[in-house]
């Protein structure tokens, strides 16, 4: 079982911020990714659709063998984790409480930028509030950043300007602590970070939920100490179109296979359109 791979699963490019930490932290884990691009964005669906997205991908990963599962996606973090940790007998871990726990280190006033169904479960602002009471919290949802970042317009000035706007309601609070409450934003660091004052530390939860990971896996007798097998990269869209966004990312190109889930049964809200 030690040899076995830690599936990891995201909407789409967002949880290769969360693999950049596995090959970081835990090199020699083998690692089975899963983007469900058919499906993409998450962040604007209906809680139930989210659960039932996320159920379906534990079972596919449960066939594939893996030895624990790492939710690369906040959306499913805030909104399924609980519900399907008591369905499945692998360990899975979510990004909310390691993030929140990192958070709450380092600040007091604390920013969060999420998508619109993260920040609408108030996730982070529980944990975090739970954790130590005198922090403030404030959450912004940033429904255009992820088809922005999976359309790779990162440095286009209207993703600059929808930046702008989202963060100005954080700047006027004074925050001292930036929350990226998505997978997909570390992707934007650059942009955020030219427009946040210095002074605001930045959190990503990847960092943690990998850390938490390798805890775990010691603990189960689970962590693998030999060479890495190469990563296998499935995804519910089209794998040409994956392995073209990823490569940036990845510093090679990955070989995708094509792996088919159910078809959701409602289409996600439809988002502003972009200019
Ligand atoms: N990257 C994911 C997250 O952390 C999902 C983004 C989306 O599909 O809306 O929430």
């Amino acid at each position: 079982m030690q040899k076995a791979r830690i599936g990891i699963f995201d909407s789409g490019v967002g949880g290769l911020t969360v693999l950049r930490e596995l090959y970081r932290q835990l090199p020699s884990e083998s690692i089975l990714y899963f983007a469900d691009t058919a499906r993409l964005p998450y962040g604007n669906r209906q809680p139930a659709e989210i659960v039932q997205f996320v159920r379906e991908i534990l079972c596919w990963m449960e066939s594939q063998g893996v030895k624990m599962v790492i939710m690369a996606c906040n959306t499913s973090s805030a909104l399924a984790l609980e519900t399907v940790q008591s369905e499945f007998d692998v360990p899975i871990l979510g990004l909310i409480l390691p993030g929140a726990r990192a958070a709450v280190r380092q600040g007091r006033r604390i920013g969060v930028i999420a998508t619109p169904a993260t920040a609408a479960s108030n996730a982070y602002r529980r944990a975090i509030q739970e954790m130590n009471p005198q922090c403030r919290v404030w959450q912004v949802g940033c429904p255009e950043f992820v088809p922005l970042i999976e359309r790779n317009r990162i440095h286009d000035s209207y993703t600059m300007e929808v930046a702008r706007e989202y963060l100005a309601p954080l700047q006027e609070q004074q925050i001292d602590t930036l929350i990226y409450g998505c997978t997909h934003y570390p992707l934007l660091a650059r942009v955020l970070k030219s427009i946040l004052p210095r002074s605001v530390q930045l959190v990503d939860p990847a960092v943690w939920v990998v850390q938490a990971a390798a805890r775990e896996l010691e603990a189960l007798g689970l962590r693998d100490t030999g060479a890495a097998l190469p990563t296998r990269f499935g995804v519910s869209g089209c794998p040409e179109e994956f392995g073209q966004r990823a490569v940036q990312w990845l510093g090679c190109t990955p070989t995708v296979e094509k792996v088919c889930l159910p078809q959701p049964e409602s289409e996600p809200l439809p988002l502003k359109p972009l200019e």
